[in-house]
C-alpha cells in the first residue's frame, strides 16, 4: 500500500517495495534520512546519530555547520560548505538562504507542473513539503510523488516569492539526494552524433563528477540520466539508485563525494547561463526529476523507468497502441525527389505491407540542400506540383498513412521568414551569426515566434491529410541572446525557450490528437523524458547500421522502452559506416523498436524484398510484445562481440529473443544465453527451430544459439508458451 506518514519529526513515504524518509531537525531543517527498500518501522535517531550530525546527534544552528548533514534541499550560505541545490540572490546582492519547515501536506494523485512535462497518475500520492525563508519571504515547496506500481519518486520544486523584494534564482536544482557513503559506481550516457548514449561506468571518486549540457538541448553528447550502483551490482542483481530529468534543455547531473565520503547526487537545470528573476508575487516551477530504486540490478532499474514511461509519461492515442510500420524517404532520396519518385517508393512499400509513408526534409520553400528555406513551411511546387494535399491523397489511396518532416524551431538565413524577421533568431547584437548546418535557431522565448510556429504547423496539419510528424532539431545554441528579453532576463532565454517549445507541443497534441509525433534531433540529440511526454517515439540515432544500433539501442534501453525508440532498416553499404550487414540482421535489430524502413525498396534485390515482406508480417504479428513487452538485456555489446535481448509479453506466453554478433571470429562457440523474464513453470516452443524448453531451463541453464556465418550475423527467435 502506498502511504505518506507524517509525524512531528519524521515523514515517511512508502509503497509495497520502497521507502523514502525525511527527518525534521531542530529548527525545522529537513534532513534526508533514507531511500531504499521498504522498511516497516523507522526510528530516525540512529540515522541522525550515525555521523550525519556532530556529537550526540543534536542540532543547534549556533555552533553547527551543515557540512555533514544530509539535507533534502541544501541552500548556499547556511553553513553548507558543499555545492548545494539552491542559490538565491537578493536585491542587495547577498546570496544566502535559510529554509525552514512550515508544513507537510499530503494529497492523492499528483499535481500537474505548469508549462512543463511531468509524470502523471492517479495511483500515487504526493507530499508537499513547504519550507520558508522568513528573511526573503520566499516559500519553497518540495514536491515528492510516490507511485503504487513503480519504485520511483518524482521530485520537483516550486518557488513562491511572497515578499515585496525582487529575488533572483541563480541555481534551483530539481533534486538533491544525500547518501551516507560513497561505495558506488557512477553510470552516465555520453556520445556523439551517430554514436549516442555510450554507457560510461566508473567508480565514484572524491570530489565532483557527472555530466551536463549547456547546448540548449539535452544533447547528442550526453543524457539527463545518472545511476549510482554498488561496485558489485550487475545487470541482474545489486542496488541501484538512478535519476532522470523530465526536461529537454540544459541540465546538470552531478555526484559529489565529500571528505567524509558521503555522496550528494544533484540534478536540474544547468546553472551556467541560467538565472530567473522572481518578482514580488511570482512563482517558478523547476522541471521534474524522477528517482528510481532497484535492488535487482540494472535490469530492475530499467524496468522501473520503462513502466514510468509507459504508464506515467507518454500520452495520447499512440501511448499503448501499435505503431505504424513506416517507410521514410530520407536515405532513399535525400533532397532529390519529385512526386513520381516518392509515389513509386510508396507503391512498393504498400505492396510489402508498410503502413505509413514519411516524406522527410526537402519538400518546402526551395530546399534542394540544407542551406535554405527553414521557416518557409509551404510546399515546393517544383517538386510537388499538386501540393501536399494531392500527395497525401495519393499516398492514402495506396492504403498508407502519410507523414511529414518539419524542423519547426529553425530558420535559414536564406528564407522568406528570415528576410521578414531577422530578429526572430537567437542572436547577440553586433556579433556575426554562428550557423550550424547553415541555419539559426528561432527564439522560442518570444510569444510571437511561438505563435508563428504553431500556426505554420497547424495550417499544414489542418489542410494536408498528415497523420504523422517527424519533428527534427539539428543544431545547438550559440550566441545566446534574445531581441525581446530585457538585459536582466537574458539568462532566462534557454529555459524560456523550453517553455515556449513545450507550449507549442502541448497545443499541437491537443488540437491534432490523431497525429503521431516522432521527436528527432540529428538522431537522438534530444532523447529524454521531457520530449517523450509530447511525442511517444524518438528517432534513436542517424546511425542505422545494425552493428552500431545494437550498442545504441542497448544503452538507450537503460532508461527508455522499445516503444520509445524509432529504428529502421536502411540500405547497404550503410550510409554512416559503409558496413554491409545482412537484411535479416538489419531487420532483427530494428524490430526491437518502432519499426520502419529508410531506403528505396525499388532498388532492393528481389530476395531482400521478399525478406522485407516477411519481416513486416512478423512485426505485425508480434508488435504488441515487441513494443510493450518487458525488455531485458542479456548480452552487452559493451562487454563483448555479441548483443542479446529479449522482450516478453506481460502474460509471459510469448517472447522475442534477439542475438547479434558484430564480427565473425573463427574458433568461437555459439553463446549459451541465459534468458530472463519467462515463466519458470511454462514450457516454451521456439517457432524457428521447433525445439521446446522449460522456462526455468532457459533462464537457469540458457539456450545455445548457433549464429549464421559472417559478420553482423543474427537470429531472432519467437518463443511461445505451450
Ligand atoms: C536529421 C535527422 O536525424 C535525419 O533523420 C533527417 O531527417 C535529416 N535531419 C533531414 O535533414
Amino acid at each position: 500500500m502506498t502511504e505518506i506518514l507524517v509525524s512531528e519529526k519524521l515523514i515517511h513515504l512508502r509503497n509495497d517495495r520502497i521507502s523514502y524518509a525525511i527527518g525534521l531537525l531542530e529548527g525545522g531543517i529537513p534532513a534526508h534520512l533514507y531511500f531504499g527498500k521498504r522498511v516497516e518501522k523507522l526510528n530516525p535517531s540512529s540515522l541522525l546519530r550515525a555521523a550525519w550530525l556532530p556529537g550526540d546527534g543534536s542540532f543547534s544552528m549556533q555552533n553547527c555547520t551543515l557540512d555533514h548533514t544530509p539535507q533534502e534541499y541544501p541552500a548556499f550560505g547556511l553553513g553548507e560548505m558543499r555545492e548545494g541545490a539552491l542559490i538565491v540572490r537578493r536585491e542587495n546582492g547577498t546570496r544566502t538562504a535559510d529554509l525552514r519547515f512550515v508544513s507537510a501536506g499530503v494529497m492523492d494523485g499528483k499535481p500537474e507542473l505548469a508549462g512543463l512535462p511531468a509524470t502523471f497518475g492517479e495511483a500515487c500520492k504526493t507530499l508537499k513539503l513547504r519550507l520558508r525563508d522568513e528573511l526573503l519571504n520566499l516559500d519553497v515547496v518540495l514536491l515528492y510523488t510516490i507511485f503504487d506500481d513503480c519504485d520511483a519518486i518524482a521530485r520537483s520544486v516550486l518557488f513562491e516569492n511572497n515578499g515585496a523584494e525582487e529575488l533572483n534564482l541563480e541555481r534551483c536544482y530539481s533534486l538533491c539526494l544525500d547518501l551516507p557513503d560513497s561505495r558506488y559506481d557512477l553510470i552516465t550516457l555520453s556520445g556523439a552524433w551517430a554514436r549516442e548514449r555510450e554507457i560510461v561506468r566508473r567508480p565514484l571518486v572524491m570530489g565532483q563528477q557527472g555530466v551536463g549540457s549547456i547546448r540548449g538541448a539535452s544533447s547528442l553528447q550526453t543524457s539527463p540520466f545518472m545511476a549510482l550502483l554498488r561496485p558489485e551490482t550487475t545487470e541482474e542483481q545489486g542496488e541501484v539508485i538512478a535519476a532522470a530529468l523530465v526536461y529537454s534543455g540544459n541540465f546538470t547531473a552531478q555526484a559529489y563525494v565529500d571528505p567524509n565520503r558521503y555522496t550528494r547526487m544533484m540534478m536540474g537545470i544547468n546553472d551556467t547561463g541560467f538565472q530567473w528573476t522572481l518578482c514580488a508575487g511570482a512563482t517558478f516551477q523547476t522541471p521534474e526529476a524522477v528517482l528510481v530504486y532497484s535492488a535487482a540490478g540494472l535490469d530492475g532499474m530499467s524496468s522501473q523507468f520503462h513502466r514510468l514511461c509507459a504508464d506515467h509519461l507518454v500520452r495520447g492515442r499512440y501511448a499503448h497502441a501499435p505503431r505504424p510500420i513506416l517507410l521514410n524517404n530520407w536515405e532513399a532520396t535525400y533532397f532529390d525527389f519529385d512526386e513520381e519518385k516518392l509515389l513509386s517508393i510508396a507503391r512498393t512499400a504498400a505492396k510489402v505491407g508498410v503502413e505509413l509513408f514519411v516524406l522527410d526534409d526537402g519538400w518546402f520553400g526551395h530546399r534542394d540542400s540544407d542551406n535554405s528555406s527553414l521557416g518557409d513551411w509551404f510546399v515546393d511546387k517544383r517538386k510537388l506540383p499538386g501540393g501536399l494535399t494531392s500527395l497525401a491523397e495519393k499516398v492514402h489511396s495506396l492504403g498508407l498513412k502519410f507523414g511529414l518532416w518539419f524542423e519547426p524551431e529553425m530558420i535559414s538565413p536564406d528564407s522568406e521568414l528570415f528576410r521578414a524577421h531577422p530578429d526572430w533568431c537567437i542572436h547577440v547584437p553586433g556579433r556575426t551569426h554562428i550557423e550550424g548546418r547553415n541555419q539559426l535557431i528561432l527564439d522560442l522565448s518570444r510569444p510571437d515566434v511561438c505563435e508563428y510556429i504553431y500556426n505554420a504547423l497547424a495550417d499544414n496539419l489542418s489542410s494536408s491529410g498528415i497523420d504523422y510528424v517527424k519533428w527534427d532539431m539539428n543544431r545547438n545554441f550559440t550566441n545566446v541572446g534574445s531581441a525581446l528579453l530585457p538585459p536582466e532576463r537574458q539568462k532566462e532565454l534557454p529555459h524560456r525557450y523550453m517553455l515556449g517549445l513545450y507550449g507549442i507541443l502541448e497545443r499541437l497534441i491537443h488540437d491534432f490528437p490523431h497525429v503521431l509525433f516522432e521527436s528527432c534531433s540529428s538522431g537522438g540529440g534530444r532523447f529524454d523524458m521531457g520530449m517523450l511526454h509530447y511525442m511517444p517515439q524518438t528517432w534513436t540515432s542517424d546511425d542505422t547500421d545494425a552493428v552500431c544500433r545494437c550498442r545504441i539501442q542497448y544503452s538507450t534501453s537503460l532508461v527508455f522502452p522499445p516503444f520509445a525508440m524509432g529504428s529502421h532498416v536502411s540500405a547497404v553499404p550503410n550510409h554512416q559506416t559503409g558496413r554491409v550487414a545482412p537484411i535479416t540482421t538489419r531487420g532483427n535489430v530494428a524490430m526491437s523498436g518502432c519499426f520502419g524502413y529508410e531506403l528505396d525498396l525499388n532498388r532492393l534485390p528481389e530476395e531482400d524484398l521478399k525478406e522485407v515482406e516477411k519481416q513486416i508480417q512478423r512485426v505485425k504479428e508480434y508488435r504488441q510484445t515487441l513494443l510493450y513487452g518487458e525488455f531485458h538485456r542479456l548480452l552487452s555489446p559493451y562487454e563483448g562481440n555479441d548483443t542479446a535481448w529479449i522482450t516478453v509479453a506481460p502474460d509471459k506466453n510469448e517472447a522475442i529473443l534477439m542475438l547479434a554478433r558484430a564480427l565473425a571470429l573463427p574458433g568461437t562457440y555459439p553463446p549459451l544465453v541465459r534468458l530472463r523474464g519467462l515463466d519458470p513453470a511454462k514450457t516454451y516452443r521456439i517457432l524457428e527451430t521447433g525445439e521446446t524448453y522449460g522456462g526455468d531451463e532457459l533462464m537457469n541453464i540458457g539456450l545455445c544459439i548457433p549464429l549464421p556465418w559472417g559478420d553482423a550475423a543474427s537470429v531472432s527467435y519467437t518463443l511461445k508458451a505451450e
